[in-house]
């Protein structure tokens, strides 16, 4: 709960927010290490990691793998996890059974994107004392209802309807709000209205805080990154030279040279040559 408090206390504070996905350990420990405010365990680990198509894709198993590997990497960060769309689908007793598992395994938080007739799950798990981010605006897992991957919330009455629906989600308990795929005009009323931190994906510099997938920001996805994502190093054509020059040196009997090899006393080398199997 500490941790919960410390972000509502930085939109007090007017402090910004600091949110990356991770998946993995060594990913969490980089995190770490820098000191990010809040470590995502995304569904984004479906498209990113799996290689899947949709976020729908992964469950409760893969999310709980990926999430015990950051929490062990996160020594000293908020670790939130995306509930997945399998988690909820009956009803509110199952969602807080399986976010409970999230809690269990050393996560502070969840995150849950809005869809119709959402407030019964979202009201139960937060009454079961499991801290809840809301997620409005595009949300993935209802992709299909939303007629695609789009900016939500572009006229006055989709606005308005997302500006409500982020005000319910302050009045039943979230702690914040993330706000995805929205006008940065949007976020900026919806950042006054609330008391709690908005954190934005393809929102503008006006929310809270901000989240990218970390494969984005790194150049490591191989796949289109939204019009949103900064990419701030390409690292996939380092990872391609790097692995090319390893093929060549196998292939051509450069590696493993000297430097990277074992060595035994000469005369046990000759003993063991000699010896009769
Ligand atoms: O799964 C995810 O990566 C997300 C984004 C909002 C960052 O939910």
């Amino acid at each position: 709960m500490k941790k919960i408090e410390e972000i509502k206390n930085k939109k007090l504070k007017g402090e910004r927010i600091v949110m990356l996905t991770a998946y993995d350990y060594p990913f969490a420990c980089f995190l770490d290490e820098v000191g990010v405010d809040i470590i995502l365990v995304g569904d984004s680990l479906a498209n990113v990691l799996l290689g899947l198509s949709s976020t729908r894709e992964v469950g409760m198993k893969e999310m709980l793998h990926h999430v015990r590997a950051v929490v062990r990497g996160a020594q000293n960060t908020m670790v939130v996890a995306d509930m997945p769309f399998e988690a909820y689908q009956n009803g509110p007793q199952q969602a807080v059974e399986n976010a409970r598992q999230f809690l269990n395994e050393g996560c502070h938080a969840i995150k849950m994107e809005w869809f119709e007739g959402c407030l019964d799950v979202f009201s139960a798990v937060i009454k079961a004392g499991i801290p809840l981010m809301g997620h409005v605006g595009l949300t993935p897992q209802s992709v299909l209802e939303q007629k695609g991957m789009k900016v939500q919330g572009k006229d006055l009455e989709s606005g308005r309807l997302i500006i409500k629906n982020a005000k319910v989600l302050e009045d039943i308990g979230c702690f914040s709000v993330l706000l995805e795929c929205v006008p940065m005009e949007l976020a900026k009323i919806i950042t006054a209205r609330l008391k709690v931190p908005t954190i934005g994906v393809g929102a503008g510099v006006y929310c809270d805080g901000q989240v990218l997938v970390v494969h984005d920001i790194l150049g490591l996805f191989k796949g289109r990154s939204p019009k949103f994502s900064k990419k701030y190093i390409d690292l996939l054509p380092l990872i391609k030279q790097a692995v090319e020059q390893y093929k060549k040196e196998v292939l051509a009997g450069e590696f493993p040279d000297d430097a990277h090899s074992f060595h035994m006393p000469s005369d046990e080398v000759k003993k063991l040559g000699s010896l009769k199997f």
